[in-house]
């Protein structure tokens, strides 16, 4: 008799890898492909990818994942069409007006990364009024990286540094990190890319020097659960070896 075994490789992707990151981060690129390869304007890729971040979150909160750090605006995409921009800024308002209280009665804590000063004051306001009516919420810390950028975090960081008066030879790597937009929170894990692009277009610089990449070329709206599941496997089989061998590795290591 011929015994079949199930095919356990699909099924297996269905469910939970053996590790799962702390910390994810994600570039949520190509909205606007998605939207032009649909015959849509730009502004509806934007739209759908607001979309797709809701279904994003909650499977983080699922799959037990402590900190998700999204890319939404950097400082060089100021550079782009002014109507862009200024739908760009609006999205965020919205979902702020629009979210908030789901994301808090989610148990979901929104912190802000990256520069507020430039931002519109009634914009300003509602996000820290966000971060302020989530502070208590422990079961996700959701980074919101918004006018961020890794050169001017670090340029940030060290201006802060001289304005303490701290002297150069207690300025080590810890100091650093403590300065950053990110400071006591644990470094990315893995950091994923939408889209396609190879690039990670000024994303925290110096918080990835050991993350995991992941790229895929699916256009963000279209990122879903289960590409999120896929993505936590492929981290889940990665090695981290942190600059050591496989021999000196145990389990704990990196987790
Ligand atoms: C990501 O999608 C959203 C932001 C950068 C704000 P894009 O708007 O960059 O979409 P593509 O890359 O042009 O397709
Ligand atoms: C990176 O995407 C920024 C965000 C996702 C917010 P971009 O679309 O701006 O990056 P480049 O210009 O392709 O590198
Ligand atoms: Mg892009």
């Amino acid at each position: 008799m011929v015994v079949v075994a199930p095919d356990v490789s699909s099924q297996s992707e269905t469910l939970l890898p053996p590790r799962i990151p702390r910390h994810v981060a994600i570039i949520m690129d190509g909205n606007g492909r998605w939207a032009k390869a649909r015959g849509l304007p730009r502004t509806e890729g934007h739209r759908q990818g607001t979309e797709n971040l809701r279904q994003i979150i909650r499977a983080c909160v699922e799959f037990g994942i402590e900190i998700l750090t999204i890319y939404a605006f950097s400082t060089e995409n100021w550079q782009r069409p002014p109507l862009e921009v200024r739908l760009l800024m609006n999205i965020l308002e919205m979902v702020l007006d629009r979210e908030l209280r789901e994301l808090h009665d989610n148990g979901v804590q929104i912190r802000h990364i990256g520069k507020l000063d430039q931002v519109a004051p009634h914009l300003q306001r509602k996000i820290r009024e966000a971060c302020a009516y989530t502070r208590d919420n422990r079961r996700l810390i959701l980074n919101v990286a918004f006018n961020y950028g890794g050169r001017d975090e670090i340029v940030h960081a060290v201006q802060e540094i001289v304005r303490s008066g701290i002297p150069a030879d207690q300025i080590d790597e810890a100091l650093l990190n403590q300065y950053m937009y990110t400071g006591g929170l644990p470094d990315p894990d893995l950091i994923i890319r939408t889209s396609g692009e190879l690039r990670i277009s000024n994303f925290l610089l110096w918080q990835a020097a050991y993350a995991e990449y992941y790229f895929t070329p699916v256009y963000w709206p279209d990122f879903d659960r289960e590409q999120l599941l896929q993505a936590l496997h492929e981290y889940s089989r990665r090695t981290r070896r942190f600059g050591q061998i496989d021999e000196q590795l145990t389990d704990e290591i990196g987790e």
